[in-house]
């Protein structure tokens, strides 16, 4: 006969049992531990099956008792298990999700293939700068005749300002008219003109050719940004607002200045410097169309008048990046070109 046992040694048995399995479920680090947590104190061999089986030591009156606090206990251990199944399986997916997350934001290590020309980012960056005030691209022929270069922008035969533009010209077309390469984009004023009555506010991108000898500031082929605005009742402060905060995007809130000039197609004509590292730089022509031009369009130059101005896109490149010598854009040397 084993040794009999009282109500209340059974009752505390399971009391601690209860506080020891809540501690060891809660400790339980894998999923693993908890089946093995669960065969011992579950187990048919189990702690609880132990208890159960000293039960039958009790006077037959008080087994009911340790019975019902049993099946509570089996129950509480049971959801325990459960609950901490849950809570390990949810606490390794969240780990798996950190440790797979990509950071987007991560700086990479991918190097392009290539990338723009520094002109051609000059020029994109001139051009947005107008559109955000409200010009819109045209382009013109690199291939001009003599009225479309000259004679319709005010500059008749045998006028001296031709001289200012020394020119390549081409055997006649077709029709026996004179060709030339563009001396300016200026001739897309008056192309744009033609076909689109005023208002009007454009820029007109393109390449120049002009019979310079090579150097470290000239090149016979360069590049310019025509700018274009018709309208009713434009006069010099517009010409002068749009001029200077197009300079101080471009190249900061810097100082800007006018200087009087001669052009034949603007009246008045100016030419305008910024203040760039302790010198007055020249970045641009400009002025008022002159009448004449418009006259020769047909367009009332009573009602409509405006102002118009050339830039130099490689004088905007050069003084943008620091760099020495013209050349430099042209020879496409990859030791120069990388650095942009
Ligand atoms: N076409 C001139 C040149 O190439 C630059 C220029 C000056 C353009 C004044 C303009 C202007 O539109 O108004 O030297």
């Amino acid at each position: 006969m084993s040794a009999t046992i009282t109500l209340q040694q059974l009752t505390d048995q399971l009391q601690a049992l209860e506080a020891e399995a809540a501690a060891a479920i809660g400790a339980a680090a894998d999923p693993a531990e908890l089946e093995q947590l669960r065969v011992d104190l579950l187990g048919k061999k189990g702690r609880l099956s132990g208890v159960l089986g000293a039960m039958g030591r009790l006077p037959g009156e008080e087994r009911p008792q340790v019975g019902q606090r049993a099946n509570v206990l089996k129950e509480q251990v049971q959801s325990l298990l459960g609950e901490r199944l849950h809570q390990l399986q949810s606490s390794a997916l969240d780990d798996r999700i950190a440790r797979e997350t990509l950071d987007v934001t991560a700086p990479c290590r991918y190097v392009p293939p290539g990338h723009r020309h520094p002109l051609q980012a000059t020029v994109e960056e001139i051009l947005d700068i107008f559109a955000g005030l409200g010009y819109r691209v045209s382009e013109g022929p690199e291939v001009e005749s003599d009225h479309y270069n000259f004679t319709a922008l005010n500059i008749p035969p045998h006028h001296p300002a031709r001289d200012m533009q020394d020119t390549f010209y081409l055997a006649p077309g077709a029709d026996g008219g004179e060709r030339l390469l563009r001396t300016h984009t200026s001739p897309v004023q008056i192309r744009h003109l033609e076909a689109n009555p005023p208002p009007v506010r454009i820029v007109a991108p393109g390449r120049v050719y002009r019979r310079d000898a090579v150097d470290a500031t000239h090149s016979p082929v360069f590049h310019q940004v025509e700018v274009l605005a018709l309208d009713e009742g434009l006069d010099f402060s517009h010409l002068r607002g749009t001029v200077t905060t197009f300079l101080q995007r471009f190249f900061g809130d810097l100082p800007v200045r006018f200087r009087a000039s001669y052009f034949p197609f603007t009246e008045p004509s100016a030419e305008v410097d910024v203040r760039w590292r302790g010198r007055w730089l020249e970045v641009m022509g400009c002025g008022m169309v002159d009448p004449a031009v418009l006259e020769g369009l047909g367009i009332d130059s009573e009602r409509w008048s405006g102002f118009a101005a050339g830039l130099g896109v490689e004088r905007f490149c050069m003084v943008r990046h620091g760099i020495d010598d013209i050349r430099r854009l042209y020879t496409s040397d990859l030791r120069f070109l990388e650095q942009f």
